[in-house]
């Protein structure tokens, strides 16, 4: 079998890198380990740029998204039981749009259907052959059968614990990583939100976040020791802490019910560089993770693709390589910048075990400045929104 170019992961990333290039009359296949209800299973963020909504409609998969998706023009952060809020509207003219991963995912996997674009879900033991050759090669099983097809290009589109980072030998590849002394416990509840917008609190019994998946449907979140696990937090609990950690008037609103979803999440910031390898290329988190507290993830895995999939058709459709070669520096450049706010913002929210007085008092010091200085707000806002790509 031959194919123009292999994806490896039905994620986000695979899925919108294979709707770009379908649509740019580009032969994709798409290998996914798990079962296609798996994948739709697992609960993400949902905070999407500009950027990522002009791509996945570009991808023909925006309807559903602008119909249903919030369209926010700024968030507050809670800190010494106040809110204050940040106006991303006046500050940069944008706005973020809130619309479930899963949704955005699920949407991808109907125009992929729609469009007859061949997706292979279980498929396992996938590996990867003679990258650095004029044809490389993806091996896997399915059903108990064999099978191999040949491309000219393979993209690993398969997150942080796939195969694809794996096949590049460590000599070729530096990586860079921050693991954080806490988690998130994140549930969701089929009640109205607490506000119109999130939520961002920094409390002395740490960090907590009011989020949204509609006007009906809420995500909170708390942060934990990892040490912690989710069958340890009944319901109750839960409400219990986050109405410790929230100011009055959002203590008032809140309308707590049982959890319909629960579970612990690391946090962790990871850079691999470069993100290519002969043939093979990374994208979305295969190549990067950053902590959520910056409503990165999902954004960086779709500028990687809307690089990526430039490159590509640029490479069918006028043989340049310019794109492709200039691919990983391209999208690392904004990478580190979407790194550095997940960091800041993390260490800026985030009750930091063993911290001294004296960084405590730094961090409500930041915190106090940020909240007087349109500057401040502005860089925060800046990055928030989606810095150009
Ligand atoms: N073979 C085939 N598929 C694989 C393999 C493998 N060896 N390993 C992993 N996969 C699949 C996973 O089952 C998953 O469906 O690759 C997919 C990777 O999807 P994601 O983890 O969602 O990664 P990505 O598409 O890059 O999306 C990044 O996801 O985790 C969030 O915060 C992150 O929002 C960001 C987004
Ligand atoms: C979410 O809605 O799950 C969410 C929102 C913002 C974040 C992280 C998660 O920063």
């Amino acid at each position: 079998m031959r194919t123009q170019v292999v994806i490896i992961g039905s994620g986000p990333a695979g899925l919108l890198l294979g709707q770009l290039l379908h649509r740019a009359g580009i032969d994709t296949i798409i290998l996914e380990q798990k079962p296609k209800d798996y994948v739709l299973g697992r609960i993400r963020a949902g905070v999407l740029e500009q950027g990522t909504v002009a791509l996945v409609e570009e991808a023909g998969a925006g309807v559903r998204m602008r119909h249903e998706g919030l369209v926010h023009d700024g968030t507050e952060i809670a800190f010494g039981g106040v809110r204050h809020r940040i106006d991303f509207q006046r500050l940069t003219g944008k706005s973020v749009l809130i619309y479930g991963q899963t949704e955005v995912t699920r949407d991808l996997m109907d125009v992929r259907e729609a469009s007859a674009a061949p997706t292979v879900y279980e498929a396992l033991d996938v590996s990867i052959h003679d990258v650095q050759t004029e044809n490389p090669k993806v091996r896997w099983c399915a059903d108990g059968k064999k099978f191999e097809i040949g491309c000219d290009y393979i993209v690993g589109c398969d997150g942080f614990h796939g195969v694809s980072r794996q096949t590049i030998p460590e000599n070729e590849l530096r990586t860079y990583e921050r693991i954080y002394p806490f988690g998130w416990l994140g549930i969701l509840v089929e009640k109205p939100p607490v506000s119109d917008e999130l939520i961002y609190v920094n409390h002395e019994r740490g960090f907590a976040l009011c989020s949204m998946r509609s006007m009906t449907r809420s995500r909170y979140y708390l942060q934990c020791s990892l040490d912690e696990h989710s069958e340890d937090w009944t319901d109750d609990k839960f409400w219990e802490e986050l109405t410790r950690r929230l100011d009055p008037e959002a203590v008032k609103k809140l309308q707590t019910g049982p959890s319909i979803e629960k579970s612990i999440a690391p946090l962790r910031s990871f850079v691999a560089e470069p993100m290519r390898f002969g043939r093979l290329f990374l994208a979305g988190d295969a190549a990067h993770i950053v902590p959520p507290t910056g409503a990165k993830g999902l954004n960086l895995a779709a500028s990687d693709v809307g690089y990526l999939s430039r490159a590509l058709i640029e490479r069918y459709k006028t043989n340049s390589d310019l794109g492709l070669d200039a691919y990983s520096q391209r999208a690392l450049a904004r990478i580190w910048k979407a790194e550095r706010f997940s960091w800041q913002m993390t260490n800026l929210l985030h009750l930091v075990p063993g911290a001294s007085g004296f960084d405590q008092k730094v961090q409500g010091a930041e915190l106090e400045y940020l909240f007087k200085s349109t500057a401040a707000q502005t860089a925060l806002a800046e990055n928030y929104v989606g810095l150009p790509y």
